[in-house]
């Protein structure tokens, strides 16, 4: 008898089981009213007198064991089933990929970011505007061609309404609504009718800049602009002012800068010429100032403005403009890092 629960224990120590049932079926084959260790137990009754503490003692150590053993398989396996069968109906079906700023966001936020260092602050506006706001109280003269059906979006209904075809219309707002000195950026959408290619959509976007006080010069404009250059090109960037025509500004200046790809050499980029523009600008047509309110002997400004995608090409060298729009997850996706 001694010899026979010495091996059962031994063997129970050793036991497993790959699921639920087969610890099952070993409960049946030790612990049932037929199994091994209760046969033993019926067995008990002939062990002599004096042997029945001790084999007593052991039957009882092996029953304990074995229905230890049992219990602890039996656990592991509940537990699988109870994590195997809960759905969690919150976890997406693959991992979560976090997005990217969009190429045109990052250059916007460094404009601004830039421009903020010199005292700037950001100033939005609608999209759809009246034409006061967009060509009226900024000069613009009745028949000036930008107000032509081939460049502006009218509301076909109210010929009033418009699409904002640059964000100096948010400048003409806060000239009306605000008492100099006025430093703001305005960045945004903006609407032009043209064929749609790979190097003109017909909506692209513009950060363009006002600084009216007492006392500002074009020389102001310049360093602003050239600093501004320097920043978002890097500390070897040249700038040059040619002279241009924009009706809310006199003087009005178009700005280049030096090409970063031959160094001012002439390649291809620059169409051989050393240089690429970037941007308009000029000192505030004092009738604009009058227009809007101010009083253009006390106050004087100047103003500038750009396209973000034309920045971003030249940062980026992206050959189509209409990638900025399409949404294709492979373009979007290569800006993550890149400032
Ligand atoms: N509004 C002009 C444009 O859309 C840019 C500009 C802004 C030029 C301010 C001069 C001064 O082209």
């Amino acid at each position: 008898m001694k010899e026979k629960i010495q091996a059962l224990l031994q063997e129970v120590q050793n036991l497993t089981a790959s699921n639920k049932d087969e610890v099952e079926q070993l409960r049946v084959k030790y612990l049932s009213k037929k199994g091994e260790i209760s046969q033993l137990f019926l067995d008990f009754k002939n062990v002599a007198g004096e042997e029945k503490r001790v084999v007593g003692q052991m039957l009882n150590e092996l029953k304990n064991l074995t229905q230890d053993k049992l219990n602890e398989m039996k656990s592991v396996y509940e537990n699988q089933a109870a994590t195997s069968n809960k759905i969690d109906l919150s976890r997406t079906e693959s991992p979560i990929e976090f997005g990217t700023r969009h190429p045109l966001s990052i250059v916007k936020n460094e404009i601004i970011e830039i421009f903020s260092r010199l005292g700037f602050t950001v100033a939005e506006g609608p999209e759809i505007e009246d034409d006061w706001h967009v060509f009226g109280a900024l000069n613009f003269p009745p028949e000036h061609p930008a107000r032509d059906m081939q460049d502006t979006f009218f509301i076909e209904k109210n010929p009033d309404i418009l699409l904002r075809t640059h964000t100096s219309s948010v400048q003409s707002h806060v000239m009306t609504t605000q008492k100099p000195p006025i430093r703001v950026l305005c960045p945004g959408r903006v609407y032009r009718n043209e064929a749609i290619s790979y190097r003109a959509h017909c909506f692209f976007h513009q950060v363009e800049g006002l600084y009216i006080d007492k006392n500002v010069s074009f020389a102001d404009l310049k360093q602003a602009l050239l600093y501004f250059a320097k920043e978002m090109f890097g500390e070897e960037t040249q700038i040059r002012l040619r002279p241009s025509y924009f009706p809310f500004t006199e003087p009005s200046a178009e700005m280049d800068i030096s090409c970063d790809l031959c160094g001012g050499k002439g390649c291809n980029f620059c169409k051989h010429t050393g240089w690429v523009e970037i941007l308009g600008c000029g000192m505030v047509d004092p009738a604009v100032l009058e227009a809007c309110g101010i009083d253009s002997k006390v106050y004087s400004g100047y103003a500038f403005g750009m396209g973000v995608e034309r920045i971003a090409n030249l940062k980026f060298r992206c050959k189509d403009l209409r990638m900025f729009s399409e949404n294709d997850l492979r373009f979007l996706k290569q800006f993550d890092s890149a400032l």
